[in-house]
């Protein structure tokens, strides 16, 4: 399966020529492929059916890629949602998700949003302090609620694609640490309003070995059968996301299959509902950013897109397979006239590329270029520095397609700021 593919000789979403959508959605843009969503969850599913888990649920981490049409897409293939804040639970019961199958994570849950939360009367809270289990004892009192709370504990594994991607070391702002589970658990268990019956832990993303995952897996096995040991009734263990992905076309991404029975064989046994929150594996390729080509000059592309639409680069230097929406012909790779291009975009910093060293067949003005498998980390990474309107989002089903988000106008961006000078500041709230 690919969402995203050439046929005669241009690049499809589904089956609708990129082209197409360039003609009447100003670039630069996202597009998504919900055929393409709804496989990836499919397939992920049927490995862990396959290696023998049965009890499970799969929370998609919507931080990903928290667009409604998104979720709705995921949602409706049975999905719930990992959330970290409360503008995430609303997103995540818009598009559908049931509250009993979302999960809260985060290390800063404000009381407003866990009062939110505890009024939705989601499934569970991943707590990640001693101080937040105080916090949601007293909110859960006050709202007369009884919340299911698993522990984040921090297992202290090194993993993930890069360092800004890590959350399972020591020193890590994530979890609890290893030797305070005890003291956690005895905490929650003092709580009348807490059930302390999971456990959670995610160590990193981006992950594409299973060594880390077994490390991690076998130390929740371990803390199990001790928490176990020690009469705490635990069911639930949430083994967190970080399955990683192929960026580069001749990557390795993480084998799903392999991961299923990696968890099987680890915690298959352990007799407890088994929570998995992938973000990336399910949407990263799912999505492409179209931009274009507004200028060249020696040995650069000067295209419309930049890092206030796609950080990922200039914040973990991470690569994006960057190819024309017009299929270069097939000797292209090794012509003689190829170029080697910086790709970059119109923001003031050095560091705004979406590519460097990139080798094309030359290119000029106006040509629609295609960053592939920005459809984790794109759009919700999106900024509006340099007063940039953030891109619009398209999604195609098929033959069908929508914006699911058209691109913000400068009107939106500017309303609500005030310019205070001396007299006048009344009447100048608001856009244009
Ligand atoms: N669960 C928790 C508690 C998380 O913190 C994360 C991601 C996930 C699940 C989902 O991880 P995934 O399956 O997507 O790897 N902005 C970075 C990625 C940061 C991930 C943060 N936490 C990027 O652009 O690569």
């Amino acid at each position: 399966m690919n969402g995203f593919h050439y046929r005669d000789g241009q690049l499809y979403a589904d089956d609708v020529p990129i082209s197409t959508l360039a003609q009447t959605t100003p670039t630069p843009f996202y597009c998504y492929s919900r055929t393409q969503i709804q496989h990836n969850y499919r397939h992920l599913e049927n490995a862990l059916h396959e290696a023998g888990l049965k009890n499970t649920q799969i929370c998609y981490a919507l931080k990903a890629n928290s667009n409604l049409a998104v979720i709705a897409a995921l949602a409706e293939c049975g999905a719930g949602g990992d959330i970290v804040s409360g503008g995430e639970l609303v997103r995540a019961m818009k598009g559908g998700i049931a509250p009993d199958k979302i999960v809260f994570s985060g290390v800063g849950k404000t009381a407003a949003e866990i009062d939110a939360a505890l009024t939705a009367n989601i499934a569970r809270f991943n707590v990640e302090s001693m101080s937040e289990i105080d916090m949601l004892s007293q909110r859960a009192k006050a709202l007369g609620k009884r919340a299911h709370v698993s522990a984040r504990i921090n297992p202290d594994i090194k993993a993930g694609g890069h360092a800004k991607m890590s959350t399972g070391k020591a020193e890590d702002k994530f979890g609890i640490a290893w030797h305070e589970a005890d003291a956690a658990y005895a905490h929650i268990t003092a709580q009348e309003a807490l059930v302390a019956d999971g456990i959670d832990i995610h160590i990193g993303s981006q992950i594409c070995a299973l060594a880390p995952f077994k490390a991690a897996f076998t130390r929740l096995a371990d803390l199990l059968a001790h928490l176990r040991g020690r009469g705490h009734t635990i069911t639930h263990l949430d083994v967190g996301g970080g399955l990683g992905i192929a960026y580069e076309p001749n990557a390795t991404p993480l084998d799903i299959a392999a991961y299923a029975r990696l968890v099987q064989e680890e915690l298959g046994q352990s007799d407890c509902h088994i929570t998995f929150e992938p973000g990336r594996a399910l949407v990263a390729d799912a999505g492409v950013l179209i931009t274009r080509i507004i200028r060249t000059k020696p040995n650069f592309l000067i295209v419309d897109a930049s890092m206030s639409e796609l950080i990922r680069p200039t914040l973990y230097d991470a690569y994006h397979h960057i190819a024309p929406v017009i299929e270069p012909a097939d000797n292209a790779s090794d012509s003689t006239s190829n170029i080697t291009y910086d790709i970059v975009g119109a923001v003031c910093e050095t560091g705004d590329f979406l590519g460097h060293g990139r080798t094309l067949p030359p290119l000029q003005a106006d040509d629609l270029l295609s960053v592939f498998c920005t459809g984790a980390y794109g759009q919700v990474q999106a900024s509006n520095y340099n007063t940039r309107p953030r891109a619009a989002e398209i999604m195609v089903a098929g033959a069908q397609h929508e914006i699911v988000r058209p691109r913000e106008t400068l009107d939106a961006m500017l309303a609500g700021e005030i310019t205070m000078l001396a007299g006048k500041t009344t009447g100048q709230r608001g856009g244009l």
